[in-house]
């Protein structure tokens, strides 16, 4: 079996398929902030590995106080999951929408829980001739729809919505009775100066719920911590009263409580992804048979122009490197010329350049 579309967090099955060992794989499929754990977080847990004998604090007060500070969200507002995945299936299941529209190409889980609950669902398309830059004029929003979904920045496409046009969508919505839920996995990868979080905006309105997670910027995805922020109670109460107790765990817990304050890691992160994503804007704005399309995040979506190539040949001859990538041919509106790469450390950043320049030069 050879499958080119699998999850970037599917490690096992991807060195079970092509005979490779884990620990070689360079994911650049993953998403991931490539400088790892924070010190901050290893420190604290480390010190603190004894705490597993207790219960986490059923209701999180201390770290849902962490994450109101570090997004100036109001701690009441706050509820917090076992990763962004658990919030989004509690915003779906507590709002129950008859008919939904969501933003495609985008993250597959929205559509899979939809469906889980035989929501009627509008795969609304970003244009790729305006290259996926969201036209929010054009949302199909009408009474009939009871909630909108998007992921800003967007993965794969890295285009995003500003908080001010997310705050004109919740107007809109408010109308027509729609409750919105944006995903702001990636936000912090983002430029400050285009404002796009919409927590502050989710803190006043009472129909738009943001969901964040810390796997990707806080390089965790083993620890499970995601939180949402909305300013509606009756949500929020629905959430809690379905959701199991201490579905975060104690180290999780602890670890939300520091990551949020380690200024030095949050400072190499931004500086590290900044001079990364300049690179490779230089390095492969030069291979003529590449597009790559404004990004906000930590990864690119890329069109292969040749003609000839697909994304699934890039695939396959990448991972004889080692070298894993997203074939993106499996999300609603791509097809066989785009994937997708995030950025990870400069000398295996340079391993990919190569090797794409090797590919298509
Ligand atoms: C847009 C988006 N949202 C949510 C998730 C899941 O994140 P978490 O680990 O916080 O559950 C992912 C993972 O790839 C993602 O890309």
């Amino acid at each position: 079996m050879s499958r080119t579309n699998l999850h970037g967090g599917d490690l096992d099955e991807i060195a079970r398929i092509y005979g490779i060992d884990k620990s070689k794989i360079m994911n650049f499929s993953g998403n991931v902030n490539p400088l790892g754990l924070p010190p901050s977080v290893k420190k604290a847990i480390a010190e603190n590995v004894d705490i597993a004998t207790g219960y986490p604090d059923v209701s999180y007060t201390a770290l849902r106080a962490a994450i109101a500070d570090y997004t100036g969200a109001k701690a009441e507002h706050i509820i917090v999951g076992n990763g962004s995945t658990e919030l989004i299936t509690g915003f779906i299941k507590a709002v129950m929408p008859k008919k939904s529209v969501i933003i495609s190409p985008a993250y597959s889980e929205y559509l899979r829980i939809l469906e889980q609950i035989n929501c009627d669902v509008v795969l609304y398309p970003l244009d790729e001739e305006r290259d996926f830059v969201p036209d929010i004029e054009k949302l199909p929003i009408d009474d009939s729809v009871d909630m909108l979904v998007f992921c800003s920045p967007n993965n794969p496409t890295g285009t995003y919505f500003t908080a001010e046009e997310t705050a004109k969508i919740a107007e809109r919505c408010k109308k027509h009775g729609c409750f919105i839920m944006t995903d702001e996995t990636y936000v912090e990868f983002s430029d400050p100066s285009k404002h796009i979080s919409a927590a502050e905006i989710a803190d006043t309105y009472d129909n738009i719920a943001v969901v964040r997670g810390t796997s990707k910027f806080f390089a965790c995805p083993g620890l499970r911590l995601g939180y949402g922020i909305t300013g509606n109670r009756e949500i929020l109460d629905k959430i809690n009263a379905e959701k199991d107790l201490w579905s975060v765990n104690v180290y999780a817990e602890l670890a939300g409580k520091v990551m949020f304050t380690d200024r030095s890691f949050i400072k190499e992160t931004i500086e590290l992804i900044n001079a990364e994503r300049t690179r490779f804007y230089t390095e492969l704005g030069k291979i003529k048979a590449l597009k790559l399309y404004n990004t906000q995040s930590n990864f690119f979506l890329v069109k292969i122009l040749d003609g000839r190539t697909t994304s699934r040949e890039v695939f396959l001859e990448l991972i004889k490197k080692n070298i894993l990538i997203r074939d993106a041919e499996n999300f609603p509106f791509l097809d066989e010329t785009f994937f997708r790469f995030c950025i990870l450390g400069h000398d295996e950043n340079t391993l990919l350049i190569e090797a794409l320049k090797n590919i298509f030069e």
